[in-house]
Parts: structure tokens; sequence; C-alpha cells
């Protein structure tokens, strides 16, 4: 039997989670199960390389856990778990530092976003950030790692180490390609549709969280930017924030965009902003009730977290056994 490829990938348990990441990241998480042998992890390490409070951290990345499985991510099929639960991470975390150039870390473009927005607070953790990454990926052997445009530099890295690694003591690690999904939809800001969404925005009617309600969905899409043309069409150049919201319809309806357009033939834009409105709740509601439902039992999440943890470790144990004889820590 042809063995599937196997998927790995991460997400920061870090507060809100907006129908851009949904769209661009997690609806494709889902997806993959079918045709893919899937691992998704919390990372509650990464988080660390900025200012944390514990008990907001240790609620985060259950909660974070909760809407991965309110989202869909099955964990008969999938393994879902949090980063820390796996020593493993941490061990071979530090087995690749020692592979890995100060230089090449010190180039890295998130790095020097990072520092410069956190200047108070440039700790080790955040110039070594992609090597743990590079673990994560490398520890299970993964074929592919779906990412965002801006983690494609840091997956590099995990593809360096790899080669770097195998060449210097015989094959370990699977070389990790990047997964490009089919839909590249990237969702923009309601408020400033030249920009990405994001879940850092100042300005809260910039974005949807995954979690809102729909007063609050079908306010913020009421608010969003358009523009003063009065015909509905996809002009993503230059009309961007009508595009946005046909683009948002698209995949919430999961209608190509020409159909789309000619569903708003003659419409107004009052009737685009209530259609996407309504399309958004119709496919965020059901994910809010299985969170709330899902995060008011922290026992029967935790009982998840640990079986997923434990799976992980299964993989994980092994490829870490290899590393640690490779370099010489066994007296074997
Ligand atoms: N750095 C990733 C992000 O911020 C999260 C992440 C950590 C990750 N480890 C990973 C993603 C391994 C893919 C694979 O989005």
């Amino acid at each position: 039997m042809e063995s599937k490829k196997r998927i790995f990938s991460g997400i920061q348990p870090s507060g809100d989670i907006t129908i851009g990441n949904y769209i661009g990241a997690l609806r494709n998480w889902i997806e993959l199960q079918d045709g893919y042998d899937c691992i998704y992890c919390v990372v509650d390490m990464h988080a660390i390389t900025v200012k944390q409070d514990a008990s907001v951290l240790r609620k985060r990345s259950l909660d974070t856990l909760a809407l991965l499985l309110a989202c869909g991510v099955d964990p008969d099929r999938s393994i879902l778990y949090i980063q820390s639960h796996v020593p493993e991470h941490a061990m071979l975390n530090w087995v690749l530092c020692c592979k890995t150039y100060i230089g090449e870390l010190q180039r890295m473009t998130q790095f020097k976003d990072k520092s410069a927005r956190h200047e108070d607070n440039i700790n080790a953790g955040l110039l070594t950030y992609p090597v743990l990454m590079a673990a994560d990926i490398l520890l299970y052997r993964a074929d592919l790692v779906p990412v965002g445009i801006d983690q494609k530099q840091h997956l590099e890295l995990a593809r360096d180490l790899c080669v770097r690694f195998n060449n210097a003591y015989g094959d370990t690690f699977v070389l990790p390609e990047p997964y490009i999904p089919k839909t590249g939809a990237r969702i923009r800001s309601l408020q400033e549709p030249e920009k990405k969404m994001s879940k850092s925005d100042s300005n809260p009617n910039a974005y949807i969280n995954i979690l809102d309600e729909p007063d609050a969905i079908m306010r913020k899409i009421k608010r969003a930017v358009t523009d003063c043309e009065s015909v509905i069409a996809y002009e993503p150049e230059t009309r961007a924030g009508v595009a946005n919201l046909l683009e948002i319809y698209s995949v919430m309806k999961n209608l190509p965009m020409e159909a789309c357009v000619k569903r708003f033939e003659n419409l107004g834009y009052g009737e685009l902003k209530q259609a996407v409105a309504e399309a958004v709740i119709e496919v965020l509601s059901p994910i809010r009730q299985r969170y709330n439902e899902l995060v008011a039992d922290r026992k029967a999440l935790l009982r998840i977290a640990e079986d997923g943890a434990e799976k992980a470790r299964a993989i994980a144990r092994k490829t870490m056994g290899k590393v640690y004889h490779k370099v010489g820590f066994d007296s074997k």
C-alpha cells in the first residue's frame, strides 16, 4: 500500500484568528486531511519569543486547539497537539542550533521586523525562532508544509538544515516542500483594502474574528470601505474594496468568481454587503457554536491534547533517537 504524504503545520496560540487566516490557512488544513497524513501543532514554544502572561498563554493554547477542532481538524484522522507537550522539539532545536550560522538567522526578514517592533526584548529565541520551526518540521519527516508567503524564508532554512544534516550524518531527515494551496485568496482589510487583513490591526472594524457574533459580522461588513462607482465588478487592482467583498463571498459560498459577479449584476453595494455578511455568518456560526461547546469542557480538551501529544511523541522519539545516535549522544 502506498503511504500518504505527510503534512506538518503550526499555528501560534495568539488571541484572534481572522477570516483571513481561516480562508488562507485553516480551511486548507481541514481539506488536506482527506489526502494526507496531517500533523497540526499549536506552537506555544514559539509564542514565548515575545512576552506572555503564563495563565493567558496556557488558556490560549487550549483555546486554539479547540478552535482547530471546531473548524474541522479531526483528531481521529490527524495528529493535533501542543508543541511543549512533546519535549523532542526542544531537543532537536538544540542540535540544529549548533548547525545554524548566526548570519543565516540575522538575515531573516521576520527577525529584522520583530526586533524593530520589540526593541526592548530582542532575545536569543527571537533569533533562533526559525531553527525551532525547522525542528518541528524535520522531527516528523514531513513532506509538505502549508505556509503563507511570510513563512517561506523560514521553510527555506528548514530545507537547508535538512540537507546540511543529511550530508554530514547520512540520510536522516526528509526534505520538506512548501505546500501552496490551490485557492490563494488573500483577504484584505475591510477598512484599508490595499492592506492584508490582520489581527493586529488597531481598528477592530478592519477584520472579522472567526468567533465574531453575527451582529458584529454584519456591522463590520456593512461598514467596509468600497468606492464611488455604482456597478459591481471584480477589479482587484483598481477597486480593491469591492473585489475583497466578492472574494470573501466566492470563498464562503464556494462559487467561482464569474458566478459571483453575475449574482450581483444590477444590484447595489448595500445588497452585496448584506449577502456577503450572510454568507460569512452561515459558515462561521456552526464553528463558533462548536467552539463554545468545546471550551466549556477543559478536561475533555486536555484529554484530546494529551492523546495528540502521545501520537506525536511516538514519531518524534524515533527521529530523535537517530539524531542523538548520529551526533554521538548515546554510548551504543
Ligand atoms: N512560524 C509559523 C507562523 O507564525 C508557525 C509555525 C511554527 C509553523 N512551526 C511551524 C508553521 C512549522 C509551519 C511549520 O505562522
